[in-house]
């Protein structure tokens, strides 16, 4: 089954808008297989954004993630990458659509609340980065009412 890295971003944290974008996540029918909120140090930050180093935003984008905690979570599910990111909205929350978790809780691109994977390949190498203790093993990820 696919898996997604979801990351809710130190303004989400600060917010108090965790409970909420998990119960949209959770709502929809994915399957919580990973979470913990981790304050990560600038080497990492740097790692998970290695391919936008050469941005004019990066260092900008390097200290956001590191001025605070945030909530790293892995979740489960049918086309979990793709419908993640719409769950999610997009980046630039001027043009994320309402309903969206960007639409509904951010203005400004450089605050915008949470980062999903965006391919099934970038999501497998930042679960590994994120989690190399491993994520969780449940049953009920096939529940009989959502497939
Ligand atoms: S790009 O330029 O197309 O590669 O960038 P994009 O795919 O739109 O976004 C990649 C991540 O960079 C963040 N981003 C920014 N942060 C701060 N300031 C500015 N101007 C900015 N532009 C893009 C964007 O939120 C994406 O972060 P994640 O965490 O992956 O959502």
């Amino acid at each position: 089954m696919e898996q997604t890295f979801i990351m809710i971003k130190p303004d989400g944290v600060q917010r108090g808008l965790v409970g909420e974008i998990i119960g949209r996540f959770e709502k929809k029918g994915f399957t919580l297989k990973g979470l913990k909120l981790i304050t990560v140090d600038r080497p990492f930050a740097e790692k998970h954004y290695a391919d936008l180093s050469a941005k004019p935003f990066f260092n900008g984008l390097v200290e956001y993630i590191i001025s605070g905690p945030v909530v790293a979570m892995v979740w489960e599910g049918k086309n979990v990458v793709t419908t993640g990111r719409k769950i999610i909205g997009a980046t630039n929350p001027a043009e994320s659509a309402p309903g969206t978790i960007r639409g509904d809780y951010a203005i400004d691109i450089g605050r915008n609340v949470i980062h999903g994977s965006d391919a099934v390949e970038s999501a497998r190498k930042e679960i590994a980065l994120w989690f190399p203790e491993g994520i969780a093993e449940w049953k009920s990820s096939l529940h009989p009412w959502i497939y």
